[in-house]
């Protein structure tokens, strides 16, 4: 019996060595392994043999049987991978090249603003600088000389947090990034030369030009002996990098409680001529707000006013992306509108 088994053994691996098709694969399995094959007759013959051996052979003829069957199987494979080969080396399919790509994402006008910013900021010599959105009443208003009663802290303007603008010492969502004038002049003292991108919040009524959240850019420097033109030269030469070109704009006076004096640098409208909604029937869009730095600033900043002097800016982001890509109302920046969001593909 075992010589048998194992010449069986030797003629199956010896018939699959030669074999080269599906058909003679199948034939092969019929002629051993099949319920007619030459295994099974020999299977048959088991019962005949002595209680010691049957247990024996029967293991025997089990392997003989598993190791033709496994070696069909891989041949089976084998044959299946060479068609496959085959079939896509006529079909001009290249399987190195990369699949379909999915649908491109873009970047938000807001980003885009942004990056460009942080990127001329930083070729000027300006380090960028960050605060927290909660801000305390201190740095958002007493530091910058927004006294007790200016209308700015009304509950209508300020989303308070903690506190409201009668009891001090609150929380507030900051109301602009000039509080962050405030930590970098604490923290780091003068000379200081930074900007302070971020997210600011205020209770407005939502119009095309009035957002609940918006973005703002805060500029400082605090050195020895600045003055207005460097002011101007600076805030002119950031309008002009981030339009590819020198705007048309004008200063006019502006007040605000940290700076004096306080200005305001308008654009001219690019909407229209003579006046639209956009710029409030003008012609001109308030665009960059800044001055130089209050003395009580930097004294409240632990910086010695009779050796420093400084100037401050404010940019409004939203403003500047709907100047530079045609937007004409602020609230299609967070409507999360796919028509809106697709003209910024990549
Ligand atoms: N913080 C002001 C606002 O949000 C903008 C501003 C005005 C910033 C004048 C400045 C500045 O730095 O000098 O309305």
């Amino acid at each position: 019996m075992r010589e048998r088994l194992e010449q069986l053994r030797a003629e199956g691996l010896e018939a699959l060595s030669r074999a080269d098709s599906e058909d003679e694969l199948r034939e092969i399995e019929v002629r051993f392994l099949g319920r007619n094959g030459a295994l099974t007759h020999l299977l048959k013959d088991l019962g005949g043999l002595s209680p010691e051996e049957r247990p024996e052979m029967g293991k025997l003829a089990n392997e003989v049987k598993a190791e033709i069957a496994a070696s069909l199987e891989s041949l089976r494979l084998n044959l299946k991978e060479q068609a496959y080969s085959l079939e896509i080396s006529g079909s001009g399919f290249d399987g190195s090249l990369p699949g379909p790509s999915g649908p491109r994402g873009g970047v938000h006008p807001l980003t885009q603003v942004l990056w460009d910013l942080e990127d001329l900021a930083s070729r000027m010599g300006f380090a960028v600088v960050d605060g927290p959105e909660v801000e305390t009443e201190e740095n958002n208003f007493d530091a910058l000389n927004i006294s007790v009663d200016h209308p700015a802290r009304e509950s209508h303007d300020t989303i308070w947090v903690k506190g409201d603008s009668q009891s001090g010492g609150g929380l507030c969502l900051r109301t602009h990034t000039s509080c962050v004038q405030v930590r970098a002049l604490k923290e780091h003292g003068a000379p200081l030369r930074v900007v302070a991108p971020g997210r600011v919040f205020r209770q407005e009524t939502q119009d095309a030009t009035h957002d609940h959240t918006f973005h703002q850019m805060e500029g400082l420097v605090v050195d020895r002996g600045v003055g207005v033109p460097h002011m101007l030269h600076a805030m002119e030469a950031l309008l002009a990098g981030l339009f590819g070109r020198p705007l048309e704009t004008r200063l006019r006076p502006g007040y605000f409680p940290f700076v004096e004096p306080g200005f305001e640098l308008d654009a001219r409208c690019p909407f229209c001529d003579e006046g639209c909604r956009i710029c409030s029937r003008t012609g001109w869009i308030e665009l960059m707000p800044g001055g130089l730095v209050h003395p009580k600033v930097l004294d409240a900043c632990g910086v010695d006013s009779n050796v420093f002097s400084g100037y401050a800016f404010g940019l409004g982001l939203s403003r500047v992306a709907m100047l530079r890509y045609g937007i004409d109302d602020i609230r299609w920046m967070f409507s999360g509108d796919l028509r809106f969001l697709e003209q910024f593909r990549l």
